[in-house]
C-alpha cells in the first residue's frame, strides 16, 4: 500500500495511508490534511488539490492529461515543473511512499 507524506509550508507533516483506486486529494479530504481542499470532487474544475510532487519523484507517476495540464494554469499557488492536481493522483501501488508539497494557497 502506498502512503503519501503531505509536507506543509511550516515543515510540518502528515502521512497518510493511500487505498487502492484513491486518489491522493481524497486521502488528503479524508484525512483532514490542511490546505487541500478539492472543491470539485476531482472533477477536473477548480484546481483546489494543487500539490507539488517531490521532485525526485516527478517521474515515478503518470504524467498529466492535456486536460490536467490545462487546469494547471489555473492555481492560485505558485506553478513549478512539478505541479500536480492531488486529484489526478492515483492506482501509485508500484511506489511505497509519495511525497507531495502543499503550496502557499489554494484559492
Ligand atoms: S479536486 Fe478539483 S481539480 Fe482536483
Amino acid at each position: 500500500m502506498t502512503r503519501v507524506r503531505f509536507v506543509q509550508r511550516d515543515g510540518s507533516e502528515k502521512c497518510v495511508e493511500l487505498d487502492r483506486d484513491v486518489s491522493v486529494m481524497l486521502a488528503a479530504v479524508r484525512n483532514g490534511v490542511s490546505g487541500i481542499d478539492g472543491e470539485c470532487g476531482g472533477c477536473l474544475d477548480c484546481a483546489t488539490c494543487h500539490v507539488y510532487v517531490d521532485a525526485t519523484q516527478a517521474s515515478s507517476v503518470l504524467p498529466p492529461s492535456d486536460e490536467e495540464l490545462e487546469l494547471l494554469s489555473a492555481v492560485s499557488g505558485e506553478r513549478r515543473p512539478n505541479s500536480r492536481l492531488s486529484c489526478q493522483l492515483k492506482s501509485l501501488a508500484a511506489i511505497d511512499e509519495l511525497v507531495v508539497y502543499v503550496p502557499e494557497t489554494q484559492s
